[in-house]
């Protein structure tokens, strides 16, 4: 008997409660099993740089209080190293580390597109780009799931901010969802198979992920052909009936036996048919059968610390090198200014905070590999106002110095999950400091640590950037590596640095209104958009320099035209014409330049890592199929290539086009071009920026724009926020309690405060339910809202209610 054959036999010996109690969690952390058939509880946990494994299973949700583990570098860093074979490493590595801890699933990669550099929670993702963002997520599961421990890809689906993510209605048109939203999962899921997805806790035009036929039965399992299981991001499920109807198979995580008791109902009462439930349970009982088969592993802490070190190195992207000031001379007197020099900022605070095995840090390594220096703090890590005292103190120590390390970026007050940025703004008192240092020395080399991009208002001031992003726990080592020259650094930028905010295409309509967040940019999310509006920025994407340089040639594009169902190869030859051994990131993208429908400039759609030895060469090929010309088109539901002429780029960057060539679409399947040129002009051309009108928006969405806030007065609901009830007196009673809550919580756990101050107001009362020691029961919520509808007396019969 197979697994599958097992667990659809073990279902079929279960009882229709114990199936239902199958499909909710047991604790935080663990699954239910069921030991009188032998199946023991398993646990999931968090990821995705590495696990974060709590010591307490209880509903409690501090973040701090985990077993240690190897803090890799977070997916914002990964990304830039565009290497599929790091990402499978990393990955297995992680997987290691499940085995030691006896974890079945860890809760990643999360895959969502940085459509604004704002999204609190970039570092926790890869790209703008979907293809980048699902090849990496897909090596990565692959080296998770190449040790018997299953991953979880996430946030499924449009999860693209953090205000209101509870509850915020991402209004998107079908096929920028589909080519832009959806793309990186699709890619994910018919590569790599991940064990299990996690919906989002938003909701996807008009209807919660956790509840969305459309997305988790119809495009997840019958079009990509998902044979996993779907969890529910915590606590994001409002309705279990529906939600199970809908495709998500198990509730985590548990919030009490009201969900377990409202699925036995609907079965007992026929509105459901018991297969659902059945199904369900397989999927779930199969996942647990998988997990038993892993074997334990004791890993080596130092291994992993060392892969983390490389990892940081391939992953950091060096943006400016003015006059080749790196990697520096050896025996050049150093200046090492900056409080992040002794204390790095690696990693970012929220589900994904990892307790380190340990932390590098750049002082210490920059002296292990023999530098002498001076160093200055230069800010104080908790203030962002500039201290005229330590800036002082910096330009002495800097202003004989034959080079400057300067390290600077984002704290981590600024960047975090359940919070956006306001702005891309590094602290002042960073920014004071890089000024004024730049006035003594004109050697300045800066070390960026942030989570995602950030204005440089002194970039032409300085001599060197390096970005390191959040590069894990041995990112001190791994800077100390590149500026030394021990590491050739090698990343490009998986997302765009804009100059300013202002520039970013999203950022008319990001993060949106109470109800929901209009996605009227469509298509043009990142590169897509600054190239179709001529629009110049700081650096682009796939953008990054090298100690060494590198020759393309001899394109090869094996047809002259291609047709449905064909491939077409792509091949050219990369030299290493310097004097070091490099990696080089060769990009290729495919573009159309006479189109009636609406499209991107350019599309990136492959991409490749070459390792070269001073003056070698090698051979570096693509594979492109129909796909790769496509777009989706909604009059038939389903991708559909326009005939004519396509542009082949070999790139080293978004805008540093190396080699080209064309190849000629033709015969493809007759399908009405989506020709929006009267309709939805404003989509065509981008070059006085984008001014999409509510016409021209409802044109591309196919029906009305849906309300953006609630109707005063209208009856609460469970996806009523905290800050909604404010108009109810019990509201603002209920608003009181818990604020001394959250207040009680915060003080337990300083990352959870600001956490929990910026999340509270928008709560739904659903979420109730997860409040740890204090929860309520679904019932009683729903007893809440009754009683905030002037429901009293059958409100308080629910509240009361055990
Ligand atoms: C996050 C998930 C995470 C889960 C468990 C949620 O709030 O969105 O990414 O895996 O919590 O910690």
């Amino acid at each position: 008997m197979d697994l599958h054959e097992k667990s659809v036999s073990l279902v079929q010996q279960m009882t229709t409660k114990e199936k239902a109690a199958l499909c909710s969690g047991k604790d935080y952390w663990n699954l239910k099993g069921l030991e009188r058939l032998g199946l023991p509880n398993i646990i999931v946990t968090d990821g995705p740089h590495g696990i974060r494994r709590q010591i307490s299973n209880s509903e409690d949700i501090g973040i701090s209080v985990n077993y240690p583990a190897v803090c890799f570098p977070t997916a914002s860093a990964q990304a830039c190293s565009f290497d599929r074979d790091l990402l499978f490493e990393i990955g297995s590595a992680i997987g290691e580390e499940c085995r030691h801890e006896n974890v079945s699933v860890i809760l990643g990669p999360g895959i969502n597109i940085k459509r604004s550099p704002l999204c609190g929670r970039n570092f926790e993702y890869y790209s703008e780009d979907p293809s980048l963002s699902g090849h990496l997520a897909a090596a990565f599961i692959r080296g998770t799931q190449s040790q018997g421990v299953g991953s979880s890809l996430k946030h499924f689906a449009a999860n693209n901010q953090e205000t209101r993510r509870l509850t915020v209605d991402a209004v998107i048109d079908e096929r920028t969802l589909r080519e832009i939203y959806l793309s990186a999962f699709e890619i994910a899921v018919k590569q790599a198979q991940p064990w299990t997805v996690m919906c989002s806790y938003n909701s996807v035009n008009g209807e919660f992920s956790s509840q969305n036929q459309h997305l988790l039965t119809s495009i997840l399992r019958d079009e990509w052909g998902f044979e996993g299981l779907v969890i529910s991001d915590w606590g994001s499920v409002f309705d279990r009936v529906k939600a199970l109807t809908a495709g998500l198979d198990l509730e985590m995580p548990h919030v009490g036996d009201t969900s377990d008791n409202r699925i036995l109902d609907a079965v007992q009462a026929h509105s459901i048919p018991e297969d659902l439930l059945n199904q369900a349970a397989e999927r779930i009982v199969y996942l647990i059968l998988k997990s038993m088969e892993r074997q334990p592993y004791q890993y080596s802490i130092d291994t992993h610390h060392k892969i983390a070190r490389k990892a940081a190195g391939r992953s950091a992207v060096l943006l400016k090198n003015d006059n080749g000031i790196l990697p520096a001379k050896p025996g050049a007197s150093t200046a090492v200014i900056g409080a992040f020099a002794k204390v790095p900022r690696y990693q970012g605070t929220g589900s994904s905070r990892i307790n380190p095995t340990h932390l590098d840090n750049a002082c210490d390594e920059l002296k292990a590999l023999g530098i002498d220096y001076e160093y200055a703090a230069g800010y104080l890590e908790e203030s962002d106002l500039p201290e005229a005292r330590l800036i002082e103190e910096a330009c002495q120590i800097a202003k004989d110095k034959e080079i400057v390390y300067l390290f600077a970026g984002l704290p981590d007050r600024f960047e975090a999950e359940s919070f956006d940025r306001e702005s891309l703004h590094l602290p002042l008192s960073h920014n004071a400091l890089i000024d004024a240092v730049c006035e003594v020395n004109e050697n300045v080399v800066v070390v960026l640590h942030c989570g995602g991009v950030v204005e440089l208002p002194w970039a032409d001031k300085v001599k060197a950037i390096l970005l390191m992003h959040l590069g894990g726990q041995a990112v001190g080592g791994a800077v100390a590596d590149l500026l030394t020259g021990r590491v050739n650094p090698s990343g490009k930028l998986p997302e765009t640095w804009p100059y300013k905010l202002e520039d970013n295409p999203s950022h008319s309509y990001f993060p949106g209104y109470p109800l929901c967040v209009e996605y009227r940019e469509g298509l043009f999310v990142g590169y897509r958009y600054y190239d179709k509006a001529v629009k110049a920025v700081r650096y682009p994407f796939g953008y990054g320099l090298s100690y060494t340089s590198f020759e393309y040639s001899d394109l090869v594009i094996s047809s002259k035209s291609i047709t449905d169902g064909e491939t077409l190869k792509v091949s050219c030859k990369i030299i290493n014409t310097g004097k070091r051994e490099g990696r080089e990131v060769v990009q290729l993208y495919v573009a159309k330049k006479e189109s009636v429908i609406i499209r991107a400039e350019q599309e990136l759609k492959g991409f490749e890592v070459v390792q070269l030895a001073p003056g070698e060469q090698k051979e570096v090929n693509f594979l492109l199929s129909s796909r790769d010309f496509a777009y989706y088109n909604t009059s038939i539901s389903d991708w559909h290539v326009e005939n004519g002429k396509y542009e082949i780029r070999v790139a080293a960057s978004s805008q540093d086009f190396r080699l080209q060539g064309t190849v000629e679409y033709s015969g493809s399947v007759e399908a009405h071009l989506p020709d929006l040129r009267d309709t939805a002009p404003g989509y065509y051309d981008l070059t006085s920026g984008l001014k999409i009108t509510d016409e021209e928006f409802a044109g591309i969405l196919g029906r009305p724009i849906p309300p953006r806030e609630r109707i005063p007065g209208s009856p609460h609901t469970l996806k009523s926020t905290v800050s909604d009830i404010q108009d109810r007196w019990v509201g603002r009673l209920i608003n009181k309690i818990v604020e001394q809550q959250a207040k009680t919580l915060s003080e337990k756990d300083p990352y959870l405060k600001l956490m929990i101050e910026k999340t509270v107001p928008d709560m739904p009362l659903h979420f109730f339910t997860m409040m740890g020691a204090n929860s309520l029961s679904i019932s009683q919520v729903e007893g809440i809202v009754d009683i905030l509808n002037g429901k009293y007396s059958l409100g308080i019969r629910k509240l009361i209610k055990k």
